[in-house]
């Protein structure tokens, strides 16, 4: 099962990042309409910040959203690598319960994924939405090559969110990490992707042709739901 993919193109990051907002904004007020609550999983990384730079000036009810990292480096609240750090800065300020899924930097990355796991256990599921980044390695949230890979791609269905070793390490953010599982990514009432320039777009081409034995995770990612995806793209 995989569900359509459609590509929307934009002439630079300031023309997607309000686009993106907007979506985001009317999943929101769609899951608060239909549920009374948004629960929604945000990517970290670079290139969403000024979609959340726009989202966080929208006028939405704000107390009735949960924003989650998708996931998250294992490092100290305040910490420059931290998402979830990122997040509140836009977030809390509007009244919106940002919630850490790595509340201390502890040394055991797979207890730090339990402990995200039981945390998410508590949360209004599936989630409303995920909106993920995509590395030019193709991973996405942290579903990343090394020793984690096969649990956090085919896990227990239950199972939210776990803790990865990236191997090799990325270079961006050289730490271990916690991540939602492929199932929580997969299973989420909407799926966005917000990604830049020439070489991502190349790899979820490929990712995309390649389907269920893609080894990029976000080509497992779209194969894996059967819902309609958008790709926000914009050049580097
Ligand atoms: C993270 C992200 C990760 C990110 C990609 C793209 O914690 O690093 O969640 O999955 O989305 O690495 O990052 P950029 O947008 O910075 O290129």
């Amino acid at each position: 099962m995989s569900g359509e993919v459609e590509w929307w193109e934009y002439d630079d990051a300031a023309e997607m990042a309000a686009a993106v907002a907007g979506d985001i904004g009317f999943i929101i007020e769609s899951a608060i309409d239909a549920r009374g609550a948004a629960v929604i999983a945000l990517a970290g990384g670079e290139t969403p910040i000024p979609i959340y730079e726009k989202l966080s000036s929208a006028k939405l009810d704000w107390k009735r959203v949960t924003i989650v990292p998708g996931d998250e480096r294992i490092v100290p609240l305040g910490d420059p690598l931290s998402n979830v750090t990122t997040l509140a800065k836009y977030f809390l300020p509007k009244g919106a319960r940002v919630m850490p899924i790595v509340p201390t930097a502890i040394a055991d990355y797979k207890a730090a994924g339990r402990s995200a796991d039981a945390l998410m256990q508590d949360l209004h599921w599936p989630l409303d939405l995920c909106l993920l980044g995509v590395g030019s390695d193709g991973h996405a949230a942290s579903i990343f090559p090394g020793p984690d890979f096969e649990e956090a791609v085919n896990g227990p269905k239950e199972r939210r969110a776990l803790g990865v070793l990236p191997d090799p390490m990325p270079s961006e953010a050289p730490v271990p990490r916690v991540t939602l599982s492929l199932a929580a990514i997969t299973m989420a009432r909407a799926l966005l992707i917000a990604v830049r320039g020439n070489e991502k777009r190349a790899v979820i081409e490929t990712a995309i042709k390649q389907g269920q034995s893609s080894p990029y995770p976000i080509g497992l990612a779209l194969a894996g739901t059967d819902l309609p995806v958008d790709i926000h793209w914009a050049p580097a």
